[in-house]
């Protein structure tokens, strides 16, 4: 594995729509391998493939259960993720994104999502998810369409130090 470097805003890869992945060899898990370990040193709680410079439909995502702080964090890596059902029900939270340093911004996303897609083998696979990680989901899932939550938040501000530990995508 390798630490890859974040690219931040104004780098185009962020406002491009990413390739479908259709390899799923070796050079994908390298990948997806590098993506987790630059997402955990950030730290962060997801991050997508564009952030690292690559413009393909890949994401990872790890995150603990909000119910459940001593729930173990669960790791997720898809490729081609499509959210396939959105609840009518959103909920407005605040985000961060390790390509948007200094920023944060209000954002509202479906409460509940379905997400479509496929693990680094090929095999399709689908995950029902809510709350946090559904956020993080549609935040993921909007990097590989070019768009960052900047685009979306009804508020954006300059955190203050105490707000800079926000979690980052
Ligand atoms: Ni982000």
């Amino acid at each position: 594995m390798a630490l890859r470097e974040i690219v931040t805003v104004p780098a185009p890869v962020l406002r491009r729509k990413a390739h479908k992945v259709t390899e799923f060899g070796p050079d994908l898990r390298k990948l997806a391998d590098d993506m987790v370990e630059t997402m955990r040193e950030a730290p962060g709680v997801g991050l997508a493939a564009p952030q690292i410079g690559e413009s393909l439909r890949l994401i990872v995502v790890e995150y603990g259960n909000e119910d459940d702080e001593d729930a173990p964090k669960k790791l997720f890596i898809v490729a081609n993720p499509e959210i396939i059902q959105a609840s009518d029900e959103k909920e407005v939270g605040i985000e961060a994104c390790l390509s948007v340093p200094g920023l944060a911004g209000e954002v509202e996303r479906h409460s509940q999502i379905v997400v479509r897609g496929q693990n680094r083998q090929g095999k399709l696979v689908k995950h029902k998810v809510h709350g946090w990680l559904a956020r993080i989901f549609q935040h993921e899932i909007d990097h590989i369409n070019g768009i960052l939550f900047t685009d979306l938040a009804t508020k954006v501000w300059k955190p203050s130090a105490e707000e800079e530990e926000l979690i980052k995508d």
